[in-house]
Parts: C-alpha cells; sequence; structure tokens
C-alpha cells in the first residue's frame, strides 16, 4: 500500500518572516501578486505592511480585502475578475482560513473559469491555478498546508469541500508575531480546531505513518499551550509552538484526511452560522467518546502525547483522561453550549436529519475509526445538544 503526499513547496517560518514575502516572491519567480485578505488585516496595518516590503523590493501589487467568513461563492467573483483585468502573476492570501481558502479558489476561478460546484469533490482538481502564497494570521485552520478548499453555494447554501493538488498554496509564511493580536475567542476557536486536525488525522482510517508524525508532533505542540494562548495572547512561546503546531496539523489532515467531527461540524456552520472552529469545539468531547471503542490505543496515545497521561497508564485510563481533558479545555476556553450560542432548539431538531445526511455525503464520517450509521450520527446531534 503506498500513501500520497501533498506539501507546499516552500515554507518560510519564524517571527517576522512576513518580511520575507518579496525573497520568497522572487524565489518562485514572481513580482506582481494579488493580495487577497479582509478588512480587518486592512485596519490591523498588515496590508500597507506587505505593500512597503513589496514596493521596497521594486515589487507592486494589487488588493482584495472583501473576502468573507465561511466565504460564498459570489463573494470571491469581484477578486476573480481583477485577476482577469489585471496582469498578476500570483495571489497573496492573508488572513484566516476564510481569507485563504477564498484565495485558492479565486486562483483557479480566475486561471481556469467556470464555476465552483465544476470543482467540487468528488472531482481530484490537480489543474494548477495561479501559484498561492499563503500567510496565515491564526494558529489555525491549517489551510496554508492543505489541498482543501471550503467554499458555499450561494443558491444552496452547501459547503462545498474541493480538493487537489490545485489548491494546496505553493508556499506559505508562518509567523507567529501575527497571531499576537488575535482575541481570545478566535485564538480559542482556531486552537481546538488545530487540536482537532492533528486528533482526527492520527486517528483516521487514512492515517500513514508520514501522517502520524505530523499528527502526534501538532498535538504535543498544541495541546500544553491552548490555555496558555488563550489566557495570555502576549505568550510569544506559546503563540509560536501553536503556530507551528497548527501547521504540522494542517499538514497531517491534508494527507490523512479529518473524520467525524469535521463532518458533522460543517453542516451545523451551514445552517446556524457557528464558525467553524467552535462548532467542532462543541463537538469533541461527545464525538471522541463515540469513536473511542473503534481505536482506543490510538486515542490513548493522544493522551499520552498532549501530556495527560504516561507510558505506564493503560489506555482504557488514557482514554478517560483524554475525554476529561477534551471537556476541561471546553469549559476553561468558555465554548458556549449551542443554546446559549443562540441556536434555535426547534429549529435544529428538524434539521438533524439533514445534516446527518449532509455529514455522510462529505465522506468525512467514512474515514472515523468508528463509522456511524445515520441514524447514529442524528443521535449524536442530539446528544451534543444536551452535553454541551
Ligand atoms: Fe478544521
Amino acid at each position: 500500500m503506498t500513501h500520497r503526499i501533498v506539501l507546499p513547496r516552500m515554507l518560510e517560518t519564524g517571527a517576522g518572516a512576513i518580511r520575507r514575502l518579496p525573497a520568497v516572491l522572487e524565489t518562485l519567480g514572481c513580482r506582481h501578486p494579488l493580495i487577497v485578505t479582509d478588512q480587518m488585516m486592512v485596519s490591523l496595518g498588515h496590508v500597507e505592511l506587505l505593500d512597503d516590503v513589496l514596493g521596497s523590493a521594486g515589487m507592486s501589487c494589487g488588493v482584495f480585502a472583501e473576502t468573507e467568513p465561511e466565504p460564498s461563492e459570489l463573494s470571491l467573483l469581484p477578486a476573480v475578475q481583477q485577476l482577469k483585468d489585471g496582469s498578476f502573476d500570483s495571489i497573496v492570501a492573508l488572513g484566516g482560513g476564510s481569507a485563504i481558502d477564498s484565495a485558492k479558489a479565486i486562483g483557479v476561478l480566475g486561471k481556469h473559469g467556470g464555476r465552483m460546484a465544476d470543482y467540487k469533490v468528488p472531482r481530484d482538481v490537480t489543474e494548477a491555478g495561479l501559484p498561492v502564497i499563503a500567510i496565515p494570521t491564526t494558529a489555525g485552520t491549517g489551510s496554508e498546508a492543505t489541498r482543501f478548499t471550503i467554499i458555499t453555494d450561494a443558491e444552496s447554501d452547501e459547503k462545498m469541500l474541493c480538493m487537489g493538488l490545485a489548491f494546496m498554496p505553493l508556499a506559505a509564511i508562518i509567523d507567529f508575531e501575527l497571531t499576537l493580536t488575535a482575541p481570545p475567542r478566535v485564538t480559542a476557536d482556531t486552537g481546538i480546531d488545530a487540536l482537532t486536525h492533528g486528533i482526527e488525522a492520527y486517528v483516521s482510517q487514512k492515517a500513514s505513518p508520514f501522517s502520524d508524525q505530523q499528527a502526534l508532533s501538532a498535538i504535543a505542540l498544541l495541546a500544553p499551550n491552548l490555555r496558555r494562548v488563550y489566557h495570555n495572547p502576549d505568550d510569544r512561546e506559546a503563540r509560536e509552538a501553536m503556530m507551528l503546531g497548527s501547521t504540522l496539523a494542517g499538514i497531517a489532515f491534508s494527507n490523512a484526511s479529518v473524520a467525524l467531527v469535521h463532518g458533522m461540524s460543517r453542516p451545523i456552520g451551514a445552517h446556524f452560522h457557528v464558525p467553524h472552529g467552535l462548532s467542532n469545539a462543541m463537538l469533541l468531547p461527545a464525538i471522541t467518546r463515540f469513536s473511542l471503542p473503534g481505536a482506543p490505543a490510538r486515542y490513548a496515545q493522544c493522551a499520552r502525547t498532549m501530556g495527560i497521561a504516561t507510558p505506564k497508564d493503560s489506555d482504557t485510563l488514557a482514554n478517560e483522561r483524554l475525554l476529561d481533558e477534551l471537556q476541561a479545555i471546553n469549559r476553561e476556553l468558555q465554548v458556549p453550549s449551542m443554546a446559549d450560542f443562540g441556536i434555535e432548539r426547534e429549529k435544529y431538531v428538524s434539521l438533524q436529519g439533514l445534516m446527518a445526511q449532509q455529514a455522510l455525503a462529505s465522506g468525512s464520517p467514512g474515514n472515523n475509526p468508528r463509522v456511524p450509521s445515520e441514524a447514529e450520527i442524528v443521535d449524536l446531534y442530539e446528544q451534543v445538544w444536551h452535553q454541551a
């Protein structure tokens, strides 16, 4: 059996790496990027900084700063037009997962045309889009190191998963200093998302010896630092560990896939507009409890890697510690219950069947160590409501 591993061609890492953008572009043979970002990055001064460093290197850029959270195809179209009207040779994606996911889609639509639905799974999109250089500002979705993008169909509200080499950034700039300004809620949600990537990649049925190493390294970096960055945003050491852990977790799940948590999380996001990391957080403890019998040794290894169980502890004890820890993280990071978030009970109950079908259709539950039936997913959606 073989495993195909897909990676960015180049990573520039460390404090201040953002200033290396011109050097990264030059190495790739690019000189005139379109910066794809959002208004927050403009107001934080990051876009101006990029414009300055590019100018100092004799390069120029265009800016599209209208990307949306959980991007819809409609939101990308002005940037696609901007690409066609200009003479851009690359895209610099600056922001969280939504900005980077938008940039990946813009790069493919701008070069090859068509509608986003033409590129959704099961199609394996291998046609190279415009080169994308991803600069994540959260730790994180890991999108800078994944071959996926998720774009919402404006008409059906479907979150379309698109995958293939075309969506893997050519390069990424991993500068943890950009995460220092992230507010606690964003830090918590994106951090739990990254931890979920590490755990799901490690227990995935598509895991490989390569992805295992990335997943465990990611878990070891993320788990002890989640609380630190939440309580102390200026903790540079913890921020750096989270940033690196997030990218490694991205590499892990890009190559091993995510599983049931993400499969069930996307429909919650689509129907109730819960931020991606937060819906993962709401699901993670209950879904882990359900999935444990499918891979007890693997989940025990997660607990040991998180530092909450020792090599001498039995798998059973390590599994209990894992469940306790996931609940404790949610409590300490103030993950709200679904009711407290404002999800309407009646609507939630009426959509459980549809959400279960959509979760299964995404394929992610099929990677889970314990593969659920549709009825079991409905039951899990109900459990999660009461547990949180
Ligand atoms: Fe995720």
